[in-house]
């Protein structure tokens, strides 16, 4: 059998630089520069300094994925770069490079939705991992900028059925996470102290989770929290500042594990995923497995190390595209939504 398309993308769309090899859904090298220590001491991404970052790191994470896979770009079949949604000076520098690349070599480039390429985070394999090929299913998108569920019914089939009001899951997380003075990003280091915490020592509220709509809302979740502080000051045991992490958690998950999970039953879909940085979220993953079990559908969680961005997920993306028939064509910083990306 012939081999797979061979594919070589970047991704710039916000605080991390990335550049991957994938061999159809096979990730034979994937290389993330974070931006973390970068933006920590702002409290969030600086757009003008990830622009820069992004400009110095961008020639440095493909000569090191090429190198991992022990590969020239001769050797490669097509590239591919996200080229929107995202920060439009930090996509710049990707797309431009793409471009470079593309005109050096002759080789097709295929721009890539950055949702999309999410979606393709389920399905990778590598040495620890072989995900699942794509299949109709619903996916629950949680990252800094969306939160979304989304019915894919194949490649490019794309309905967006609900999403946040106001804030992303991660957003919030990284809000309450500054108000606390615990650093940016917040989510990972919320969820930790979560996990040593009781969900239920502070009552906060359950936005929406009766509405009809598979709408969401996180942001009277995070002013609740803000009012909390303000009564009661911040806490001042470790104990303390876990039970509050742990409660504000399960007021998170019970919403968004709820309204997904009617969300799949309304569907008739029979497999569930969960893709985007705040998917790495230890609680949402727990109870959406625990679900899983109780009512019998398939839940694919992404693998930890693809939640974030990356940029095996668009380059899996571009190498399904590329299997239907696509032809290099790159729309530059189109902003759609992804119900419109199509084939
Ligand atoms: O997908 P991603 O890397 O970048 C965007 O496209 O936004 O997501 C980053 C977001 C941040 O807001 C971060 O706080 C959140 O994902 N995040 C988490 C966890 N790990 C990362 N949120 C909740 N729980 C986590 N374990
Ligand atoms: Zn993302």
């Amino acid at each position: 059998m012939a081999r797979e398309h061979r594919v070589l993308a970047l991704e710039s769309s916000c605080d991390e630089t990335a550049c991957a090899i994938v061999e159809g859904r096979r990730v034979l090298a994937s290389v993330v520069a974070s931006q973390i220590e970068t933006h920590a001491p702002f409290g969030g991404v600086v757009p003008e300094l990830a622009s820069r970052a992004h400009l110095d790191a961008a020639t440095v994470v493909t000569r090191a994925a090429l190198d991992r896979a022990e590969m020239s770009l001769d050797e490669i079949d097509a590239l591919a770069v996200t080229h929107g949604p995202g920060l439009i000076g930090a996509l710049l520098v990707g797309v431009q490079m793409a471009k470079g690349l593309a005109l050096a070599t002759a080789k097709p480039l295929l721009g890539i939705h950055h949702m999309e390429g999410h979606l393709f985070s389920t399905g990778l394999i590598d040495a620890e991992h072989e995900g699942p090929t794509f299949a109709p299913h619903l996916a629950l998108l949680v990252s800094g900028g969306h939160t979304e569920l989304v019915e894919v019914r194949g490649l490019g089939k794309y309905r967006r059925i609900g999403g946040t009001r106001d804030d992303a899951v991660g957003e919030a997380y990284d809000k309450v996470a500054k108000m606390l003075g615990l650093g940016y990003p917040g989510g990972p280091v919320v969820d930790r102290l979560a996990q040593a915490g009781r969900g239920d020592a502070v009552a906060f509220p359950r936005a929406m989770i009766d509405s009809d709509d598979d709408d969401f809302s996180f942001a009277g979740l995070k002013t609740a929290v803000a009012v909390h502080l303000e009564r009661e000051g911040l806490p001042k045991t470790r104990p303390a500042l876990e039970d509050l992490c742990a409660s504000f958690q399960a007021a998170v998950v019970e919403v968004l594990a709820h309204k997904t999970l009617r969300a799949r039953r309304r569907s008739g879909l029979n497999r569930l995923c969960v893709v985007g940085g705040a998917a790495a979220n230890s609680g949402l993953r727990a109870a959406l497995a625990e679900a899983a079990v109780s009512e019998g559908f398939d839940f694919v969680p992404a693998p930890l190390r693809y939640c974030g961005d990356n940029a095996a997920m668009i380059a899996a993306a571009a190498s399904a595209r590329l299997d239907a028939g696509a032809e290099a064509r790159l729309e530059l910083f189109s902003h759609r939504s992804l119900d419109a990306v199509g084939l």
